[in-house]
């Protein structure tokens, strides 16, 4: 049984240690990553003994957690701008807590009724936000299974045979070479193998051009891919004329909205998706951009019926007298987390309007770095942001070299990635605290490095 006192001591000092871990995170006041070897870390937390012997008490608790925070990557730094994992707000840490206590894996409507009620409620939130008022959906545990959750939903329509007979070999999948790898991967997951993936025309900055669609005469087109946003750029493809082509020709049009979808809860940028409601699946993480901490994401799907014939499994055990309120024939996952809870509470605190505005401002912060960097000499950014990702370059500068450099020195945290071949420094605009003087002096340390 649980010492409740030693519970609620616990409980009160992680308190403590995380808002004071919050207050240095948020004003900048130490490194935003720390990236001590493994063994020298080890030691440090003294992982060792406590796995062999265990022992820990509220107050050691407390030494090792300060060491714990103090040795990670602080996403809520300004000058974190790295990967696109979300910058959490507190109601979805609350819900992660709550979820830690009770476990209420709610795949199976018995296993968490409220659980599974908050995740049908926000399911339908989001449905009706990508413009699927009769579709149906289900959280999953990210974005790459969300990915092939939809694309064995495609494959239950073209090719219904597929879960008993095997998959036909003429099946193919239309994607811009820069889809997220989480769709060539699926491809393989599903059978259909690397050969399946053709290959899409786009322009030099990787989006799909919709005046060069192939020619599918002949070909049995499993789905097309489309990005919004593309992982390695923040740029938006053309749902609207992608999404008419796909009608005329009756392919599945699924869109990638993992990072991007968030948009459509900004005014001004919602119109970054337009025609997504063309589309047969989305997916959208809300452990992105809607600061939920990883990992939730959802799989939406515009005819319902095609989510409930991905999966056609038997399992006495689990699978009988459904009352229609199982998410579990729907998940690769069995047991499942209360993901819609840690989605609910940044809803419930924050409103559809304050997500928006988060999204808002790390979008136009964005811009502003875009716009701030070509006004230096030096600085070269290949293309306007339309979302909170920016590539850019600074001349003679090795970009791998500068990464390096501010990781180590723990002032900057960004990413890099290759666009048109060319190896680009990459930024992902996510902590609320990132503003145009973080912006001014990552460039600064830049040109002096
Ligand atoms: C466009 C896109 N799709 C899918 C994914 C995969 O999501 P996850 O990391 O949640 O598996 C990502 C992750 O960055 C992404 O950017």
């Amino acid at each position: 049984m649980w010492n409740l006192e030693e519970f609620s001591a616990s409980a009160g000092i992680t308190v403590e240690e995380l808002t004071a871990y919050m207050a240095e995170s948020q004003r900048g006041e130490a490194p935003v990553l720390r990236r001590t070897p493994p063994r020298e870390l080890a030691d440090r937390l003294g992982l060792r003994d406590l796995i062999a012997k265990g022992g820990m008490t509220p107050e050691s608790y407390r030494d090792f957690l300060r060491t714990f925070l103090a040795e990670g990557t602080r996403l809520h730094h300004p000058a974190y701008l790295a990967h696109q994992t979300a910058s959490p707000d507190f109601p979805a840490a609350l819900a992660e807590f709550v979820h830690g206590v009770i476990n209420n894996p709610m795949n199976i409507y018995e296993m968490g009724a409220s659980a599974a009620t908050v995740e049908f409620e926000v399911l339908r939130w989001m449905l009706d936000k990508v413009g699927f008022p009769a579709g149906g959906g289900v959280l999953t545990h990210g974005g790459s299974l969300a990915n092939l959750t939809a694309l064995l939903a495609a494959r239950a329509r073209s090719a219904p045979e597929a879960w008993e007979e095997g998959v036909p070999g003429d099946l193919v999948i239309l994607a811009p070479p820069a889809a997220h790898y989480s769709i060539s991967r699926a491809a393989s997951i599903l059978g259909l193998g690397q050969r399946a993936m053709v290959p899409l025309e786009t322009d030099e900055l990787g989006r799909i051009d919709p005046a060069r669609l192939p020619d599918i005469s002949g070909k049995r087109v499993m789905a097309l891919v489309a990005a919004a946003c593309a992982t390695g750029t923040g740029l938006y493809d053309d749902l609207r004329a992608i999404g008419e082509w796909c009608r005329e020709r009756g392919v599945w049009f699924h869109v990638d909205g993992a990072h991007g979808a968030s948009a459509l809860l900004s005014d001004r940028h919602a119109h970054l998706l337009d025609g997504i409601e063309l589309a047969d699946s989305v997916i959208w993480d809300a452990h992105k951009m809607l600061r939920v901490p990883a990992l939730a994401a959802a799989v939406l799907v515009r005819e319902e019926g095609y989510l409930d014939a991905a999966f056609k499994q038997e399992a006495s055990y689990l699978f009988y007298g459904d009352q229609g309120f199982d998410q579990i024939t729907r998940t690769v996952e069995c047991t499942k987390a209360e993901l819609g809870l840690k989605i609910f509470m940044n809803l419930a605190w924050r409103g559809e309007r304050g997500l928006g505005d988060y999204v808002a401002s790390r979008y136009d912060t964005a811009h502003r770095f875009w716009e701030l960097a070509r006004e230096r000499p030096g600085f070269e950014v290949p293309y306007e942001p339309e979302s909170n990702i920016v590539c850019f370059r600074y001349e003679g500068a090795d970009p791998v070299a500068v990464r390096e450099r501010l990781m180590r020195d723990g002032t900057f945290h960004l990413t890099s990635t290759e666009l048109a071949g060319v190896r680009h420094l990459r930024i992902t605009v996510m902590a609320p605290a990132t503003d145009d003087a973080t912006l001014v002096s990552l460039l600064e340390e830049i040109e002096r490095l």
